[in-house]
């Protein structure tokens, strides 16, 4: 039998002092002490020597075996040790790293407020598109193309690609533009459905203005719908009072209903509310009974049914109650600021 003990040691030690891991010296020592080991094949074929040859081999192969597991122990113990005294080099009384965690950013905080306040007076809540025409945005919300009122919404207008309709090569008359206030998807759910309902509609709307503390060229609007028959503005009064006392909670709130003017409700109100005892009047909402014009553009009749319809600005409401003196810090990125709520 062919084999040299002084080799098989050789290698085992070295591998072992090269060992910087507890968990590798492990896989090594079954490499060379394990069943498989060459050193277990030995002990194994001892049995088929003779007497004489398993005298002088035996004790030999025993004493390596022991010696090696030796140096495989104390080396895992040196290994273990300094392993645990670099951990013990861990400055324990050194003050931690605060963990920072994510933020609702606190428009996504009201608005769910709103929605949930909403739901609870049994709303549905509806989205519409950001990118609109400009039938739903203006023309079927009574709002024609030469009329002074148009005025009222700065409008961002999409460039248009001649989008043809390869058949019949007309080019679609449709303009495009970015939503200048929820009001749209007043249209377009009263296209596609009937009343009665109520729904509210959050999103974002876009103005091209001048920015400053007030004026953002985009910012959320929550539009509401309410349609059925034999509504009026007392309906309304007791929606949106209900809804503002539970948005300012515990807060005193007193209401003021002034006319004003939007040409798809007929008559128009601009709500005001007044917090608290020294509060001063503060404007939060355009409303109305919506117009028989816009009942005719999606084809309910307006003999038959009623409703009203308000827009309020969810910034201006984050702004009231959380006195936040600034529009743009809604959108500034800064997390000092968003970190507050
Ligand atoms: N859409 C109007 C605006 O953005 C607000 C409004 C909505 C007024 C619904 C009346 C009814 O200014």
């Amino acid at each position: 039998m062919e084999f040299d003990l002084n080799k098989i040691k050789k290698s085992a030690q070295e591998a072992i002092e090269e060992l910087a891991s507890p968990e590798k010296l492990e896989e090594i020592k079954i490499k060379f002490l394990g069943r498989k080991s060459e050193l277990t094949e030995l002990l194994r074929s001892l049995k088929d020597l003779s007497i004489e040859e398993r005298r002088k081999l035996g004790p030999k192969l025993q004493e390596l075996k022991k010696e090696l597991e030796r140096s495989f122990d104390k080396r895992l113990k040196d290994l273990r040790i300094s392993h645990s005294t670099l951990r013990e080099r861990i400055d324990v009384t050194k003050p931690g790293h605060k963990i920072t965690s994510g933020h609702i950013h606190p428009l996504s905080k009201i608005e769910e407020e709103i929605e949930q306040i909403f739901l609870s007076m049994n709303f549905s809540v509806v989205e519409g598109p950001e990118v609109e025409d400009e039938y739903h945005n203006f023309d079927a919300l009574n709002i024609p193309k030469d009329h002074p009122a148009r005025e009222m919404w700065d409008t961002f207008w999409l460039r248009q690609n001649e989008i043809k309709n390869q058949k019949s090569k007309i080019k679609n008359p449709e303009k495009l533009l970015l939503r200048t206030h929820t009001s749209p998807m007043q249209i377009r759910y009263m296209e596609k459905n009937n009343p009665p309902f109520q729904i509210i509609v959050p999103g974002r709307v876009f103005r091209y203005e001048a920015t400053d503390a007030s004026h953002e060229i985009n910012f959320y609007q929550v539009e509401g719908l309410m349609v059925g028959k034999d509504m009026s503005l007392a309906n309304f009064k007791f929606v949106v009072e209900e809804f503002f006392k539970k948005f300012f909670g515990s807060q005193k709130i007193e209401f003021r209903f002034r006319p004003s003017y939007f040409p798809f409700v007929e008559p128009g109100v601009e709500v005001d509310i007044k917090l608290g005892k020294s509060g001063k009047w503060l404007e939060v909402m355009g409303a109305g009974m919506v117009h028989r014009k816009v009942f005719d553009a999606v084809g309910y009749n307006p003999n038959d049914v009623t409703g009203f319809a308000f827009g309020l600005g969810l910034e201006r409401l984050a702004m009231i109650k959380y006195k936040i003196p600034d529009i743009r810090l809604f959108y500034s990125g800064d997390l000092r600021f968003i970190k507050q709520f």
